[in-house]
C-alpha cells in the first residue's frame, strides 16, 4: 500500500455521458481528496477498531443476563485434579486445555477431528478434544498427555516404549498418538500388533512413521507384562 506523505489533491474528470448516448448529461468536475498519510490512516484504523470492540463490548453487555458468568465457570476433572476454569458456551476442550489451563502438550493441528493430534482420554477412551465442547465434559475424568507420568517421575510404559523404539520423527504428532496408544493399553494390555494398528488409524503423521509407532505401542505393551 503507498502512503502520501505530501498533502495533494487530485483531478478527476468524470465522463458521464451515458452508454446510449441518448441522454446526455452536463460534464462536471469531481474533486477527490487523498491526502492520506500513514498518521492518518494509523488514527482510523485504531478508532474504528475501537469502535468495533466497544461496539462489540455493548453488544455483548446487552446480551449478558444474570448468572451468566457463572454459567461460563465450571470445574473440570483433569490428571486426577479439580481444575476450576472459565470457558465459553461454544469453547473446545482442546482450547480450554492449552489456552486458559496451559495444558499444550495437545497439540491442535487441523482443529475438525481428522488428524488426532489432539487426542485425550475422557474417562481412559480417546477423544479428539478439538471437537469437544468444554461444557459437555464437566462430569468426565479427562486426561492428558501431561498426566501420565508416573507419581514418582518416572514415564509411562507408552512414553517409555516409544523412546525406545524411537517412534517420533519430528514429534508433532506424538502426543496424540501417545494418548491413543495409552487408550488402547488401559482397554487391553496385550494387544496384536493389528489392533495397535486400529488403535492408532484416527492419528496422522505426517512423517509416516506409522511402523515405528506400532513398534512402540507392542514395546510398551512388553513393560506392562
Ligand atoms: S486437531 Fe483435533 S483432530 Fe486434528
Ligand atoms: S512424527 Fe512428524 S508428524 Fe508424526
Amino acid at each position: 500500500m503507498y502512503f502520501s506523505t505530501t498533502p495533494k489533491r487530485q483531478s478527476v474528470a468524470a465522463d458521464s455521458e451515458g452508454s446510449t448516448g441518448m441522454r446526455p448529461v452536463p460534464r462536471r468536475k469531481i474533486t477527490v481528496d487523498i491526502r492520506l498519510s500513514r498518521r492518518r490512516f494509523i488514527k482510523g484504523v485504531i478508532f474504528s477498531g475501537a469502535a468495533a470492540a466497544s461496539g462489540a463490548y455493548i453488544a455483548g453487555a446487552q446480551q449478558l443476563r444474570p448468572g451468566a458468568v457463572m454459567d461460563r465457570l465450571l470445574t473440570l476433572n483433569i490428571n486426577g485434579r479439580p481444575r476450576p476454569v472459565e470457558a465459553g458456551p461454544s469453547e473446545t476442550l482442546a482450547f480450554t486445555l492449552r489456552t486458559r489451563l496451559g495444558l499444550t502438550g495437545t497439540k491442535v493441528a487441523c482443529n475438525r477431528g481428522e488428524c488426532g493430534a489432539c487426542t485425550v482420554l475422557l474417562d481412559d477412551v480417546p477423544h479428539y478434544s478439538c471437537s469437544l465442547l468444554t461444557h459437555t465434559v464437566k462430569q468426565r475424568a479427562i486426561t492428558t498427555v501431561e498426566g501420565l507420568r508416573m507419581p514418582d517421575g518416572s514415564l509411562s510404559a507408552v512414553q517409555q516404549g516409544f523412546i525406545e523404539e524411537l517412534s517420533p520423527q519430528c514429534g508433532f504428532c506424538t502426543p496424540g498418538q501417545v494418548m491413543s496408544a495409552e487408550g488402547l493399553l488401559r482397554a487391553n494390555p496385550s494387544p496384536t500388533r493389528e489392533q495397535a494398528r486400529q488403535a492408532l488409524a484416527g492419528n496422522l503423521c505426517r512423517c509416516g512413521a506409522y511402523d515405528h509407532y506400532l513398534n512402540g505401542v507392542m514395546r510398551a505393551a512388553e513393560l506392562l507384562s
